[in-house]
């Protein structure tokens, strides 16, 4: 926030004040610090996309800062994709990769460097670091990320002048870089569906660091469980900030934004507003995860009777929605379709609302002509990682339509919503939401879940919940 408003205070710099402000500051540099543990990883990533790119520049910028109003901005989030190449979190700063004559690449980044106090742009300037806090150095950056680090000041010029090799940059991140490299659009898209692709087997320093997220969430959700009945007398923002303030504490932020959705909110998929009545008799749909400091996140909901026990009614869609997870859990493991679990858990479904009367049976037409949709709304499940749907660009043939292996990570969330309008269902079940999602790692001979550490069966609930009451 130092882009200096319009309407300050003070419109002049006396050359005294200017001279005072240069003067009187310490040595800060960092001579202690080490590479990140993230760099081999991160490094061996990097591997990868070059192989895949032989004889092209490649561009991957982190991102900017995007004003939420006039000298006020979002938080900042650096693009997935350079986070994963780089270990990085650095905003205005991007990854090169140019290409050596061996067909190989030489990594540098280029990065926002520390202000020089022999000037005013340090208090003065639109990124001061009096203002916005001290960034690293270049030679700092340069032993953290264990790679060259250039002023990104000079990037535009860098980058015109050019190797001359054909180039790519991820679009929508860094407008300035993109202004100034010829590029082709649909040569660029596949440079981000190779970034998506690269994510989709998780190595060992992510697969822990999704740990982290998701015991973090589990702790989220038990902080809201002891504090439901405070929710009660307030609303759902109380169920929000309890999660929030777990997210706030022991990482970055939530991954993506919470869903607190009681009563009939529960139906609606993306319910964010969260700030209808918590009430004893309802359900509570909550869906929330833990994004680390390193920008993984859990992607994890439990659906909770808010009075601390089902209804009959409420029990037998919970338990129709729990069969459906297990269904799909079982169908995660090596080699399985990745469509596998998603069919199973919808085909699951499919078979329950038949038996309900709710669509035309038998199961497997009403599957093959998915007929279940209008009360499952959403797939099964999807990749989870540094983006709550992680490899969003990756081709089908990789993803959807590809097959299972180990260190893949994905949701097994099956839901059934009957929306408070829906004249197909009694009106007992209308304004009933039910989703359970966990977090899933593909092993060697299976799968493992990460979140299981959450109760997940409807007498589980309820005996976890019947700890915080009274
Ligand atoms: N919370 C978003 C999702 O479950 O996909
Ligand atoms: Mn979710
Ligand atoms: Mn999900």
């Amino acid at each position: 926030m130092a882009k200096r408003r319009k309407n300050g205070l003070y419109r002049g710099i006396s050359a005294e004040l200017s001279t005072l402000m240069r003067t009187g500051w310490a040595d800060t540099e960092r001579r202690d610090l080490v590479l990140g543990e993230q760099a081999p990883y991160a490094a061996r990533r990097r591997a990868e996309l070059s192989a895949r790119f032989p004889g092209e520049r490649l561009v991957i910028p982190s991102g900017n800062l995007k004003v939420r109003s006039n000298d006020d901005s979002y938080p900042f989030r650096p693009y997935s994709g350079y986070v994963h190449m780089t270990g990085d979190q650095a905003r205005d700063g991007a990854l090169v990769l140019e290409p050596r004559a061996d067909g190989g690449h030489d990594a540098f980044c280029f990065q926002l460097p520390r202000d020089s106090r022999d000037n005013d742009e340090f208090w003065t300037g639109p990124t001061a670091e009096l203002w916005m806090g001290r960034r690293r150095s270049l030679a700092e950056a340069e032993r953290v990320l264990g790679l060259p680090c250039r002023d990104v000041r000079t990037a535009t010029d860098d980058l015109a002048a050019g190797s001359g090799a054909p180039t790519r940059i991820v679009r929508g991140h860094d407008a300035a870089l993109e202004a100034v490299l010829v590029t082709d659009a649909e040569r660029d898209a596949e440079l981000e569906e190779a970034l998506s692709e690269l994510r989709l087997v998780k190595d060992a320093w992510e697969l822990a660091e999704m740990r982290k997220a998701v015991d973090s969430t589990v702790r989220g959700f038990t902080d809201v469980v002891g504090e439901l009945s405070r929710a009660v007398a307030s609303s759902e923002r109380w169920i929000e900030g309890t999660f929030f303030r777990r997210a706030r504490l022991e990482g970055n932020a939530v991954g993506y934004g919470t869903i607190c959705a009681a009563g009939e909110h529960a139906t609606i998929m993306h319910w964010t507003d969260n700030d209808g009545p918590v009430r004893p008799g309802d359900l509570l749909l909550l869906d929330a995860g833990v994004e680390t400091h390193t920008l993984y996140t859990a992607d994890v909901t439990r659906t909770l009777p808010i009075s601390g026990t089902f209804t009959p009614l409420q029990r037998q869609i919970y338990d129709a929605v729990y069969e459906a997870q297990e269904a799909g859990m079982a169908a995660v493991k090596p080699g399985a379709a990745y469509r596998d679990f998603h069919e199973a858990s919808q085909r699951s479904l499919a078979g329950r609302l038949v038996e309900w009367g709710f669509i035309d049976g038998p199961a497997d037409r009403a599957y093959e002509l998915g007929l279940q949709r209008r009360f499952t709304m959403a797939g099964t499940g999807h990749m989870l990682g540094l983006d709550v749907h992680d490899c969003a660009q990756a081709r089908n043939g990789e993803y959807v339509d590809g097959v299972l292996e180990p260190g893949m990570l994905l949701t097994v969330e099956p839901g059934l919503y009957f929306q408070p309008d829906d004249l197909t269902v009694p009106e007992d079940w209308r304004g009933i939401g039910v989703r359970i999602e966990d977090d899933l790692v593909v092993t060697e001979d299976g799968h493992e879940n990460l979140s299981a550490g959450l109760p997940r069966s409807a007498d589980e609930v309820e005996a976890w919940m019947a700890e915080f009451a009274g």
